[in-house]
């Protein structure tokens, strides 16, 4: 396929490499210096698009790509406040759009495993749980997009959390969210559930970035001569 990739920052790039190890073409690489060209729709021919820029530019790079035709996959954090602006537009366009707080594979069947763990954990009052993530010092959305998906799968199958929060808290229908920054961490994910006899502990961690830039082209080629809007999970068939 002709791709086109906007954000070429850490992930952009490995993007291209991941895309042109499986036989596409980059035609257009958006950043912010160059984004009127997204915005007037001089797209070289791509015929799908991967977003990884940054909270506050990925919704207006979204709306444009609805506006030229452009499936997109979005990886951007920290822009979800406008998921009901982005999901009519999609929809009042015919737009494509796969978004995701992360596209690995792995966390994917993570983000499964957290909500079957959640479902069995539910009737368990003697537990306690707590979801955990640990990023790089540069990640600009605290808690990380991930971390919420998982917080949201937990709270979707448990009965007793209601709500989350990103901070330790001793209210007992609230899910804490722990954020931890280190340097040059890709990316770990940890729900834990703790009792007064045992702990068990679920954990998901990213060796590198790859596993986001393959799962990021393989929603591409998901995308391809589709309209709608889709999760990570119909890509990977769950
Ligand atoms: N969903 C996932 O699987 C996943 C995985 C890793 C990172 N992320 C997210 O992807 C985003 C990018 O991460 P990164 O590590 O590559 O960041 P980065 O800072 O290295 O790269 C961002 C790039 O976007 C560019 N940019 C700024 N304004 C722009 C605009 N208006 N249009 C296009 N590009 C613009 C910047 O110049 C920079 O090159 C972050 O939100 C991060 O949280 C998501």
């Amino acid at each position: 396929m002709k791709l086109a990739i906007i954000g070429y920052g850490k992930m952009g790039k490995v993007i291209e490499k991941v895309a042109l190890n499986r036989g596409h073409e980059i035609v257009l690489k958006i950043d912010q210096d160059n984004v009127d060209l997204l915005q007037k729709g001089e797209l070289n021919g791509a015929e799908a698009a991967i977003e990884f820029s940054r909270p506050e530019s990925a919704v207006d790079n979204i709306l444009a790509c609805f506006q030229h035709n452009l499936p997109v996959a979005v990886g951007t954090t920290g822009w979800y406040e406008h998921w009901e602006k982005v999901k009519s537009e999609c929809e009042s366009k015919k737009g494509a759009i796969v978004a995701a707080t992360n596209f690995s594979v792995g966390v994917n069947l993570f983000f499964e495993l957290n909500k079957k763990l959640a479902e069995l954990m539910s009737k368990r009052d003697e537990y306690t749980a707590k979801v955990e993530e640990t990023h790089h010092t540069e990640k600009l959305d605290s808690p990380s997009g991930t971390a919420i998906t998982i917080a949201e799968g937990l709270i979707e199958k448990h009965s007793l959390y209601q709500n989350w929060e990103n901070q330790q808290t001793e209210k007992n229908t609230t899910l804490d969210i722990i954020s931890y920054r280190e340097a040059g961490v890709p990316g770990t994910h940890t729900v834990t559930y703790d009792s007064p006899i045992d702990q068990i502990s679920i954990s998901h961690k990213a060796k590198n970035r790859e596993g986001f830039a393959l799962g990021a082209v393989l929603a591409a080629e998901f995308l391809n001569g589709k309209t709608g809007i889709y999760q990570m999970k119909d890509v990977l068939n769950f």
